[in-house]
């Protein structure tokens, strides 16, 4: 009863950007687990948001928006399924065309893919998918940005200078992205909460 389900999480992320190549860092432990597990009352900004949408959520958390971008550049790994994003393939926002802000050959790519059945899903980062590295930022930079979130960072004026700046620089995005992950995960309501002995379930 020390150790909390949310630390062996934050934990495991860790580990698992340094087996991806990307930064170190030292995560606090000490967060406890949440008394409630309610999908209803989950509420994440989604891939659609705009620039300004999306900062709202991470303000209310105490986040910038420096801190925003940073963050974002974990979907430098992973993958998205079609139905987030397919809306920009084609009769994007209604205008019978795809979303005008990425590549063709992009779309006509995601296109392809997305055709078969069961929502298949489709590499963040189209480049070093398999890399935590800052080439994220390139890509969005090429009009290569997945889902309408990612691509929006490098389209509007508030957040355009902080991803050029990590797309020349790894090495302000790996300390930026260490000191937002270590802010993120020190995000406390108090001492509320538990430890729980069984992960899947509250106490
Ligand atoms: C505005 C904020 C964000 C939005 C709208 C967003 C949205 C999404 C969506 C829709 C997916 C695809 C999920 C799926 O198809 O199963 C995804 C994947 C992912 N996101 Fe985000 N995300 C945000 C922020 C973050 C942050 C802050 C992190 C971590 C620091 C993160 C890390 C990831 C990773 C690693 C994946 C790949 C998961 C996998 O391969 O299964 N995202 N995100």
């Amino acid at each position: 009863s020390t150790v909390s389900c949310a630390d062996i999480i934050t934990l495991a992320t860790r580990d698992a950007v340094v087996l991806a190549e990307g930064p170190s860092y030292k995560s606090p432990t000490g967060q406890r687990d949440g008394v409630v597990s309610n999908p209803n009352e989950v509420n994440l900004p989604g891939p659609s948001f705009s620039v300004s949408q999306a900062l709202q959520a991470f303000t209310a958390k105490g986040m910038t928006l420096n801190d925003m971008v940073t963050l974002l550049g974990a979907h430098t790994v992973g993958v998205a399924h079609c139905s987030f994003f397919d809306d920009r393939l084609s009769n994007f926002q209604g205008t019978g065309s795809p979303d005008p802000s990425m590549d063709p050959a992009l779309v006509t790519k995601l296109k392809n893919m997305c055709a078969g059945p069961n929502d298949p899903t489709a590499f963040l980062d189209q480049k070093t998918s398999f890399a935590f590295d800052n080439e994220y930022y390139n890509q969005v930079n090429l009009k290569r940005g997945v889902m309408q979130i990612d691509q929006e960072l490098s389209l509007d004026k508030s957040t355009a200078g902080i991803v050029s700046g990590f797309a020349s620089n790894g090495g302000r995005f790996s300390q930026s992205f260490a000191t937002a992950m270590l802010k993120m995960g020190s995000l406390q309501d108090g001492n509320a909460g538990e430890i729980r002995k069984n992960c899947r379930v509250f106490n």
